[in-house]
């Protein structure tokens, strides 16, 4: 069955998810805890002002996350903030005891042992966890889903790590990792949470607010505020960080969150129409769209609360969305950046023109408000983390927008 667009929109209630564990005060202390990398850099926020005016809005902001540590997307800050949050409760530290030369120091590595991380990926999530366990000399174990490309295998593998693609979907590699965890008393890093396992992915969550957190003030220094954000999905950890960091500080002037996901893993889109508050919607079986960090069919619980409260609409999107986002942020118009963004980055730039643009897709458009006075803020959230599949995308134009062909002949 060809997929297509679909949209669901929630009042956010009046009993709303507390925000105080993604505030500016938290961001903060995170952000400076991964300013203290060498490797650290805040991430560019472009301003497209070529293509906000051929889209017809009044501004569009890109945060490009493919220079992020030099890991090509933003998972890392998850990965590590989780980390340290773990050594300082062990060795009975702060956070801010701990900055990246104390962390490294062989004091710290004496009197922690050997620790041995593991975790399911993507590829992203993965890299991150392996990049910030071998940084402090410590083990880390990886497991990926069935379809995961060679290339995100070998990239966390450079890390040290001992890294496998395993026959199982993502949901199931989770349950797997968390299954070795216990047998080997390895330390189970997700960046996902349910029942009973919550502290960690909202550490991981609270990485997140570091790229938040940039983006906040680079906005400011455009004295922007941005009226519309769109988040992309896959357990919704990002994307409820996201959100209730800028619901926190814009608390007078919400901005419209949607949240966008592959129409073949939409947990989030799903739970949002028929989950009735409470109830997580999960969506089993392959789930082999090509945004290969949103294919995830259990929504993350603490994330749900938040974007329960906060986030307004829930996109659910073909998969030639993300390669159109893809396409047009390598081929910028005149004066714009180019940015190098891959399949998960890419798909809500991909959402923005395709809804500014398509006669069909007009009801969405006036659904989210979308107009001459929008404020837009994307992130793209990783570059070519697979450089030949970018390249297919990309350069022979595989995942063709047969939508938009189809009216533009008319
Ligand atoms: C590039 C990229 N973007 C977005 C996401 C979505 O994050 P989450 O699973 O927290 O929704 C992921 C997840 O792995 C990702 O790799």
């Amino acid at each position: 069955m060809k997929e297509k667009y679909e949209i669901t929109s929630l009042e956010n209630s009046e009993n709303k998810a507390s925000l105080r564990f993604l505030d500016e005060h938290v961001a903060k202390k995170t952000a400076k805890y991964h300013g203290s990398f060498p490797a650290y850099e805040p991430t560019p926020l472009h301003r497209l002002k070529g293509l906000a005016k051929y889209l017809g809005v009044k501004d569009l902001y890109l945060k490009d996350e493919s220079f992020r540590f030099g890991l090509n997307a933003f998972k890392v800050l998850g990965g590590s903030y989780a980390v340290v949050k773990i050594i300082a409760q062990r060795l009975d530290m702060e956070v801010e005891d701990l900055p990246f030369e104390v962390l490294v120091s062989k004091e710290i590595k004496e009197k922690l042992g050997e620790i041995t991380f593991v975790t399911a990926t993507d590829g992203n999530h993965g890299r991150g966890v392996a990049w910030a366990a071998n940084q402090i000399g410590q083990n880390s174990v990886v497991y990926m889903p069935e379809n995961s490309t060679q290339e995100r295998l070998e990239n966390i593998r450079k890390e040290n790590a001992k890294a496998d693609i395993l026959p199982m979907n993502y949901d199931e590699c989770v349950r797997y990792a968390n299954k070795m965890a216990e047998e080997n008393g390895w330390i189970m890093i997700q960046d996902t949470a349910w029942e009973g396992y919550e502290a960690i992915p909202t550490w991981i969550m609270q990485g997140y607010l570091t790229m938040a957190y940039e983006a906040y003030l680079q906005l400011s220094l455009h004295q922007s505020v941005p009226t519309h954000i769109f988040l992309q999905a896959g357990v919704g950890s990002m994307a409820s960080a996201v959100t209730g960091f800028f619901a926190s500080v814009y608390m007078q002037n919400l901005p419209v969150v949607t949240v966008v996901e592959p129409a073949k893993a939409n947990c989030l889109y799903q739970t949002a129409k028929y989950g009735k508050g409470e109830d997580l919607v999960f969506v089993t079986g392959e789930m082999d769209t090509i945004m290969a960090g949103l294919a995830c069919g259990e929504p993350c619980t603490i994330g749900w609360n938040v974007l329960h409260s906060y986030a307004r609409h829930f996109l659910s999107v073909p998969d030639s969305t993300a390669a159109h986002g893809m396409r047009i942020l390598g081929n910028p118009l005149k004066g714009d950046e180019r940015i190098i963004s891959g399949e998960s980055g890419a798909v809500t730039i991909g959402v923005v023109s395709q809804v500014m643009e398509r006669p069909d897709l007009q009801y969405i458009k006036e659904r989210i408000g979308l107009n001459s006075d929008s404020v837009v803020l994307c992130i793209s959230t990783e570059g070519n983390t697979d450089a030949l599949r970018y390249r297919e995308l990309v350069w022979d134009g595989l995942y063709p927008n047969e939508e938009e062909l189809s009216w533009n002949k008319k």
